[in-house]
């Protein structure tokens, strides 16, 4: 087998591979950014050993494993506790008194990959006290995710570098008393889990499916074209009570977006965004 890497794929050939993809399988993909997804079917056509899209597209229909493994790529997840701790710091600042005011406290973060960053919000919003009455639900599109999430065990080497993310990130606390150690394993407490609702979401394909007054949706859109960007904006706008609060990655924003004109700024450097009041004359 030749170096994969170079082999030459058109742009008609993907469109066609994702189009039967989401036929069979539901799973659309089809307005995700090409350079992403044609550096992920390459790594995928050498780790399954296939020599051309063409042999992939004719296999994939019948050969769920093999479908598995490529939706698998494409929703790689790279994700760690308190990541970039000044959006944590920031949010402390600016979203932590406005969630105050709320008795129940509805949030939402979709594409919680592994779980890191919604055990992290657990943390944080028991140490400003508000644990006790949020309600976070925990969205990803890809089982195996969400089943690593849901569990809580993390490697016990990781938990170094947390511990720094964390206390960058305004935490006070020893971050150790968060998790207990089993053999190489770090475990999240129970206590942390309690107020979490774990849950199969697509931001594609699904849409509303409760009200909320914090959406956190961070690195997820960064694969996205800008129409399918627009469309999970208009979810989020659709889905957050009329003063809710959107955060989003350190490298999306939204500026130049169809829903910018709804928002005010909390902060933008940390794109901390609450929604604005609108008077309809
Ligand atoms: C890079 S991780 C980001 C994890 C975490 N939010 C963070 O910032 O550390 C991206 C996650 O988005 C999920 N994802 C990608 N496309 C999605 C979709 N259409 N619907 C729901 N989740 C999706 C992937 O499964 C992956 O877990």
């Amino acid at each position: 087998m030749g170096p994969i890497s170079n082999q030459y794929i058109s742009d008609q050939e993907i469109e066609q591979f994702l189009e039967i993809i989401f036929n069979h399988y539901g799973y659309d993909f089809r307005e995700y950014s090409r350079a992403h997804i044609k550096r992920r079917i390459l790594h995928w056509l050498h780790l399954q050993d296939i020599p051309t899209l063409q042999a992939a597209q004719e296999q994939i229909p019948q050969d769920i494993p093999l479908a598995t493994a490529l939706i698998r790529q494409f929703s790689i997840c790279v994700t760690e506790m308190f990541r970039d701790p000044q959006f944590y710091l920031k949010f402390r600042q600016v979203a932590i008194p406005l969630l105050r005011t709320i008795p129940f406290i509805r949030i939402w973060n979709a594409g919680c990959a592994s779980g890191e960053e919604v055990y992290s919000l657990a943390i944080l919003l028991k140490e400003e006290g508000l644990y006790s009455r949020c309600r976070i639900y925990a969205t990803d599109f890809n089982e195996m995710n969400l089943a690593l999430a849901r569990d809580g065990i993390y490697k016990n080497e990781r938990m170094r570098e947390y511990s720094i993310n964390y206390r960058l990130s305004g935490g006070k606390e020893d971050f150790s008393t968060y998790y207990y150690s089993q053999y190489k394993a770090a475990i999240m407490h129970q206590n942390l889990k309690q107020n979490i609702v774990w849950a199969n979401h697509n931001l594609v394909t699904d849409w509303v499916f409760n009200e909320f007054d914090l959406i956190i949706c961070r690195n997820v859109m960064i694969y996205f074209t800008r129409p399918l960007r627009d469309k999970v904006f208009n979810l989020f706008v659709a889905s957050l009570s009329p003063q809710g609060i959107l955060c989003l990655g350190t490298k999306e924003s939204l500026k130049f977006t169809l829903v910018q004109d709804q928002f005010s700024i909390l902060s933008e450097s940390e794109k901390i965004y609450k929604r604005k009041l609108m008077h309809h004359s």
